[in-house]
């Protein structure tokens, strides 16, 4: 079982995206373990883009994450990091295959819906930026053994 940090940035907020992403992330199986809408200030979005500090879009890219409230959670599925980058699509919405969330919805490369981490180690550090221990709630659903990929029936 693997956990990734999601955030469906301001503009999910703003379009009225949200129940409908975390639908598609609810059906498709994955367990929603946290979740909480936030205001980013510019020291927790430094901290959590501080691998593109430097690149040209750094600066627009905190303005953009800053400017409006997002929603952040936590996701737990098996080999959940690359079910969810999968979900997402390509980081440039207008590459993104239809039927990704980016595909369907986007055509930004920058306003493009949400984040997912994209390592095992990345996804232990945003955890930890954006969510106590307290946060964080420990059950399963009923459909996880029907969705499970090692089930044995
Ligand atoms: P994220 O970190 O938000 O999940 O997105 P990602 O892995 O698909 O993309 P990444 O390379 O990590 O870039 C982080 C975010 O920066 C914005 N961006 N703008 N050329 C641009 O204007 C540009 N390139 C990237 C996007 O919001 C991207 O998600
Ligand atoms: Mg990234």
């Amino acid at each position: 079982m693997e956990e990734s940090l999601i955030i469906l940035k301001p503009d999910s907020v703003q379009r009225g995206l949200i129940g409908d992403i975390i639908s598609r992330i609810e059906r498709r199986g994955l367990r929603i373990a946290a979740l909480k809408m936030i205001w980013l200030d510019r020291e927790l979005a430094e901290r959590h883009y501080h691998e593109h500090k430097g690149k040209h879009f750094y600066e627009p890219l905190l303005k953009f994450i800053t400017s409006a409230p997002v929603v952040v959670m936590l996701v737990h599925g098996p080999e959940a990091i690359a079910v969810l980058r999968a979900m997402m699509g390509a980081t440039d919405s207008k590459q993104a295959a239809p039927g990704t969330i980016r595909g369907d919805y986007g055509l930004s490369n920058r306003h493009n819906l949400l984040h997912g981490s994209d390592s095992l180690q990345s996804a232990q550090r945003e955890v930890a930026l954006f969510f106590t221990p307290e946060e964080i709630h420990a059950y399963q659903r009923v459909v996880e053994p029907w969705a499970d990929p090692d089930a044995e029936w």
